[in-house]
């Protein structure tokens, strides 16, 4: 498949990692034409069989993942509504209210992946996956010796099934945990994941694991 990823920081590379070591080919996106190429660069040189490319803006692919903070995924999946059309939009953001650490920003009654979905309308598919996933362990695809649960919710089969392919090719686990308003929940276990870093000392290094 072909995997944009809009953002390229933190998650934005690990994701890229976690594709590029399935076997997809990745489009990294940022505003800034350099800071894309430097971003491809070093992928390419960290996966010299992969093929890593670099945009100014969203690109004609299968995925499209918003690896931005929840105020720009919101503007990007606004501006970017056109060239989104027929694909699936991965949000990953934790709408954390990083000034207080103590609430989401959005209201009990929707989720980020909701509010994206309403934005970019019906001829996208919105899928939620990866919040509940921390880059350092993402970069890898396991913690603890176990493959990573990426939990996943949306409303289309279809668009949610590819979201599990990328994941299973790139040596994870995914979870379907139900419609794009599961979101919620996925968002308020993201919150809680965070909030639990510093009280017990976790360092990042921790996972949410499904254990039968
Ligand atoms: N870090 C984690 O472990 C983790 C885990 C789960 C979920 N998440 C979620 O993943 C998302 C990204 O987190 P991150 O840690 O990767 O953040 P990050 O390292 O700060 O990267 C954010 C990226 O978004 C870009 N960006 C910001 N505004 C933009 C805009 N308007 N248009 C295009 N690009 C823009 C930034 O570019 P500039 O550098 O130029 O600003 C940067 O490349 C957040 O929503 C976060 O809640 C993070």
């Amino acid at each position: 498949m072909k995997i944009n990823i809009v953002g390229t920081g933190n998650m934005g590379r690990a994701i890229a990692a976690r594709a590029l070591t399935g076997g997809h080919a990745v489009c990294l996106i940022h505003p800034d034409a350099d800071r894309g190429r430097a971003a491809a660069d070093e992928l390419n040189q960290q996966f010299p069989d992969g093929e890593t490319e670099s945009a100014t803006a969203v690109q004609a692919a299968d995925i499209t993942v918003l690896a931005l903070p929840y105020d720009a995924a919101l503007e990007v999946a606004g501006s970017a509504r056109a060239a989104l059309s027929g694909q699936v939009a991965v949000d990953i953001c934790n709408p954390v209210d990083f000034s207080t650490m103590d609430s989401r920003v959005t209201p009990a009654d929707t989720s980020a992946a909701e509010q994206i979905q309403q934005t970019v309308g019906p001829d996208v598919n919105v899928v939620k996956a990866f919040n509940t996933t921390f880059a350092g362990l993402l970069t890898t695809g396991e913690g603890h010796g176990l493959p990573l649960d990426v939990l996943i919710a949306g409303d289309d089969s279809a668009a949610k099934a590819r979201v599990a392919e990328l994941v299973s090719s790139s040596a994870m686990r995914p979870l379907d945990v139900g419609p794009l308003r599961r979101a919620r929940e996925l968002e308020a276990m993201g919150f809680l994941h965070i909030s639990l870093q510093q009280p017990l000392e976790l360092n990042w290094q921790s996972a949410i694991k499904i254990l039968p």
